[in-house]
């Protein structure tokens, strides 16, 4: 396989750093394909209010994943038609360590660590692409976290690996993979989806505790270097949130969303997005999706989700994509650190009726 590394840092605010694995597939369908808010997201909404606890989830299709070369995690995932993947991964090479005895120190309970954030581009199959490095060396907000596709962009934010701290948020083009720095932000970021509508941007925190609301492009730092970062004394160069909201529910952290409609007619015209994620209960992993209101963050319906990789993790742990193939539903996990096979799973209509939970 030849392996081309081009690397281009241009002057302005685009920049790649890019490794191809094949010069002649497009990285990207052309032109790229609507995303959910103008395409199947409301029926993955309506489908959605079909899922239950009995719902029986038939196992389509597991894509192992072509290995960059390094053990990453994988945090996020969106589909440009039915033959591209981007996955937001980490490569974690010096893990945080906590300061211990409950110690915070600026704010935050745990050393810096290190890493990079990737995006990988794969076809349907799983044949790598390419892989592009959004963070340069010795960069402290190396975390890539959930991402999603809003037409014309993939948006992710770039975190310090460590709860209350910072990050700038990051919109990467599908068809070269180039990168524009466009806020800078108080907290650690995580899942972030784009409301094309009212020129917005959400984003969940650490544990998908809090939502943050961002005026986009107010603060967008036109002109300056990628990876531009100011001294963490100049709160000015912080944009800050237009409105932040406790997320009020403790059944599952979100790690990854997608916007599904800008106003659904099935919830009163409110923007729905689907989440994916775990709780830890005890030693128990509590699995689960959600239609999450974007920006009460208010659950509209929620589902558990038992299945589990063969090593016993939950399927929901990390990535989540949705699509409506011949009126079904089929759900696309990437769970794990190191496994990387994207489990493709299919709500079966004909699942039992449930009645509720036994006799009251
Ligand atoms: C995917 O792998 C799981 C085991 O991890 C297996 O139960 C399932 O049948 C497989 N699905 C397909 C379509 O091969
Ligand atoms: C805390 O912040 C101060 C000021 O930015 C810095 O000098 C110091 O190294 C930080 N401490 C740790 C443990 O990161
Ligand atoms: C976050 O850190 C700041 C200082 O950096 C501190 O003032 C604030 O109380 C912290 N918030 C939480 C929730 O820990
Ligand atoms: C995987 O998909 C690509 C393009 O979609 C195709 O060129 C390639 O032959 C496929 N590889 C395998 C092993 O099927
Ligand atoms: C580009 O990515 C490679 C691979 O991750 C990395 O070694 C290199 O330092 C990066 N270059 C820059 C300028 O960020
Ligand atoms: C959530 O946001 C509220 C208000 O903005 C803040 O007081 C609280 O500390 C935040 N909690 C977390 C866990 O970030």
């Amino acid at each position: 396989m030849s392996v081309l590394t081009i690397l281009s840092l241009a002057y302005c605010v685009l920049a790649a750093n890019v490794t191809r694995f094949s010069l002649t597939v497009p990285l990207a369908p052309s032109p790229l394909p609507p995303p959910h808010p103008r395409s199947d997201g409301e029926a993955i909404i309506s489908l959605f209010q079909t899922l239950g606890r009995t719902t029986i989830w038939r196992s389509i299709a597991n894509i192992s994943l072509q290995s960059p070369g390094y053990t990453y995690e994988a945090e996020g995932i969106v589909r440009l038609g039915s033959d591209r993947y981007v996955v937001s991964a980490g490569d974690w090479t010096v893990p945080t360590v906590s300061y211990g005895n409950g110690l915070i120190i600026n704010g935050t309970d745990r050393t810096a660590g290190e890493g990079s954030a990737h995006f990988l581009v794969y076809t349907g199959n799983g044949t790598l692409l390419a892989d592009a490095t959004l963070t340069s060396p010795g960069e402290i907000e190396y975390h890539t976290g959930g991402i999603d596709f809003d037409g014309e962009y993939i948006w992710t934010t770039l975190a310090q690996y460590r709860p209350n701290t910072t990050a700038h948020i990051v919109r990467v083009k599908p068809s070269d993979l180039s990168q524009e720095t466009v806020l800078r932000v108080f907290d650690h970021q995580g899942a972030i989806v784009h409301n094309t509508a009212k020129q917005t941007l959400h984003t969940l925190n650490w544990g998908s505790r809090n939502a943050s609301t961002f005026a986009y492009p107010a603060g967008h730092p036109h002109g300056k270097p990628n990876h531009y970062k100011p001294p963490p004394s100049i709160n000015s160069a912080y944009t800050p949130p237009t409105a932040t909201v406790r997320n009020p529910s403790y059944f599952i952290d979100y790690q990854d969303c997608k916007l599904l409609s800008l106003a659904s007619p099935s919830y009163n015209y409110r923007p729905i997005m689907l989440c994916s994620g775990i709780a830890t209960l005890g030693t128990y992993y509590l699995g689960g999706i959600a239609l999450v209101d974007v920006e009460t963050m208010t659950p509209v319906a929620e589902v558990p989700i038992t299945l589990r990789t063969d090593a016993g993790v939950p399927l929901t742990v990390n990535p989540v994509e949705a699509s409506v193939v011949n009126g079904k539903l089929r759900m696309y996990w990437l769970p794990g650190i190191g496994e990387t096979v994207l489990r493709v799973h299919e709500a079966d209509p004909r699942s039992p009726f449930e009645f509720g939970g036994g006799p009251q």
